[in-house]
């Protein structure tokens, strides 16, 4: 059976008291019994912090936002996935839209992030997802199976399996605009089929795939029923801590 999870991007929002109020909001109020398993990814200026809060919660995990290629040595500003996982970090978001955007991280160096994590210990939640020019040309399915196939597809069964994949099509980020249940669901099936062709059915199946984009409160029941979607990456939506609660009770 694949994992349910929901997980908050807070992106770069929030200082210091914002943030601990808000860990020690949802850190109070979920735990193991929740249907699904909830990760918060802070800024990396918070995540040991974040890790210490909720260390007695089994329910809840931390996620970086990012992580270098590099395992260590003279590159400024940088956090290596070894550094990551040696305070207690368990995921890593690698490839979101917002990176590849503002950051230029091509395909190839996803790939290496990916790796790098991987053998740090860390589980990527891998970012995929098309710009809205690519949706309205219809070849929404090409764009992201080129996406995975670049960066992920290399992998051996066993590191993929560590994966969870999240779909963010970017003209539904933080933009209010939510792709319909219908536009997800069939997303989903696509990558989940692409999943079984490069590593067969039963990984396809064990694969948790992530629907991200304006997903709230009053959608996300919606979007949380479709067969292939296994719950969310939120943005937005996950700097409340009622509204963060509501979603990841929408199963
Ligand atoms: P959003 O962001 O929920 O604010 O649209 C989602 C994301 O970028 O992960």
């Amino acid at each position: 059976m694949r994992k349910k999870i929901v997980a908050g991007n807070w992106k770069m929002n929030n200082t210091f008291d914002e943030a601990i109020d808000l860990a020690k909001a949802v850190n109070e109020q979920v735990g193991v019994d929740e249907k699904g398993l909830i990760i918060m990814a802070p800024p990396a200026l918070y995540l040991k912090t974040l890790v210490d809060i909720t260390k007695d919660n089994e329910g809840i995990e931390i996620a970086s936002q990012n992580s270098y290629l590099k395992e260590k040595g003279a590159y400024t500003g940088e956090i290596s996935p070894e550094m990551l996982a040696s305070i207690g970090v368990k995921y890593a978001i690698i490839g979101h839209s917002e990176r590849r955007e503002y950051f230029n991280e091509s395909d190839e160096v996803l790939k290496i992030k990916v790796t790098k994590a991987l053998e740090a210990g860390l589980n990527p939640i891998f970012c995929c997802g098309e710009p809205l020019n690519v949706r309205e040309a219809d070849t929404h399915v090409d764009y992201v199976k080129k996406q995975l196939s670049n960066s992920i597809f290399d992998l051996s069964p066993e590191d993929f399996s560590k994966l969870v994949i999240a779909y963010e099509p970017i003209w539904a980020i933080g933009t209010g605009v939510t792709a319909s249940s219908d536009q997800a669901q069939d997303m989903h099936k696509e990558i989940r089929a692409m999943i079984a062709k490069v590593y067969g059915a039963e990984m396809a199946d064990n694969t948790t795939i992530l629907y991200g984009g304006s997903c709230k409160p009053e959608n996300a029941k919606e979007l949380f029923s479709q067969a292939d979607v296994d719950g969310g990456l939120i943005g937005g939506a996950s700097l409340k801590a009622d509204d963060f609660i509501a979603i990841l009770r929408s199963y």
